[in-house]
């Protein structure tokens, strides 16, 4: 209940800044933008993922998968990322632990991430 609070205070602080954030790149069209989905990835995602996406994260690590191998990576189609990122591991048939983010972010701000995920595996 304590987090539930939390959290939505958090988001209600954070929403002005990132509205602001968007109307500044809103010509921004389909194709993600990979150095704004950076931003994204470490504020939601690295917290499990690792900043490098190798899921070595220091704070909390649950079984995650490696973002950063390629040949896993070019198996998955930007479809289905996107569609594990908004709507969470459960489903696409993987683990719950993977949260749907379709509540915290707008489907450009997901194509953003995408698109920086791709950029893990291409290092
Ligand atoms: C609470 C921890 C947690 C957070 C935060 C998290 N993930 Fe995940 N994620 C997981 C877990 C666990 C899996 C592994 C699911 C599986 O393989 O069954 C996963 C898997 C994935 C996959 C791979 C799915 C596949 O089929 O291999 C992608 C892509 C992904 N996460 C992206 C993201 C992005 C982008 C964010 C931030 C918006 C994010 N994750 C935030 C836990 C998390």
């Amino acid at each position: 209940m304590v987090w539930r609070y939390a959290a939505l205070v958090g988001l209600a602080l954070l929403a002005p800044t990132l509205l602001v954030a968007h109307a500044v790149t809103a010509q921004n069209s389909s194709a993600g933008n990979a150095s704004k989905g950076r931003e994204v990835f470490l504020r939601y995602c690295s917290g499990c993922h690792g900043d490098d996406g190798r899921g070595e994260a220091k704070t909390f690590r649950p079984n995650v998968g490696n973002l950063a191998v390629k040949q896993l990576m070019d198996e998955l189609s930007d479809e289905y990322l996107f569609t594990v990122i908004q709507k969470g591991g459960a489903a696409v048939g993987k683990n719950a632990a993977m949260p749907a983010w379709s509540a915290q972010l707008r489907d450009d701000e997901i194509r953003d991430v995408v698109a920086f995920v791709r950029t893990l595996s291409r290092r």
